[in-house]
């Protein structure tokens, strides 16, 4: 049964297929972290070290969110790694482990590009698509990811 809140089955297609780009992202960057978080070495291992964890932690609960709110916006959720990858805008960096300086690069150039892309997005949901709640939910997203950014743009001096 398809959801009865004013928004037509092609609008809410539309939603759903920019929060599945979104999922996709929010993935890639959780495993991104993750992977920081076992490879970081230098001298502020354990900060860094405990500092990736409490964001792949945000992210994680994200991903939840996003994957749900696209059932409930009546669209089955995609849920491998190859339509992740396929779905995802940022790019993984395989056999590479960069020192303690890339990666908080890495990962600060990460969420200023997602806040970016879901700047852009917020006027598609409400304006285009009129779902509100995906621009209000989005919105919120964006500012978590503004928030860790400032955290890791912190480090450069
Ligand atoms: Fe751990």
């Amino acid at each position: 049964m398809s959801p009865n809140i004013g928004i037509s089955p092609k609008n809410l297609k539309k939603s759903t297929n920019i929060l599945a780009t979104i999922l996709s992202n929010e993935m890639t960057l959780y495993v991104k972290t993750r992977k920081f978080h076992w490879n970081i070495s230098g001298n502020s291992f354990m900060e860094l070290h405990k500092l990736f964890e409490e964001q792949y932690r945000i992210l994680e609960a994200n991903i939840d969110e996003v994957a749900e709110r696209i059932s409930q916006l009546g669209e089955k959720t995609i849920g491998t790694m190859n339509e992740f990858i396929e779905n995802s805008t940022l790019k993984e960096s395989p056999k590479e482990y960069a020192s303690q300086k890339n990666m908080l690069e890495e990962l600060l150039e990460n969420h200023e590009q997602l806040v970016t892309e879901f700047r852009d997005y917020i006027p598609v949901f409400e304006n285009d698509n009129h779902d509100i709640g995906s621009a209000d939910f989005i919105t919120g997203l964006l500012q978590q990811h503004e928030k860790m950014a400032w955290v890791l743009r912190r480090y450069h001096a």
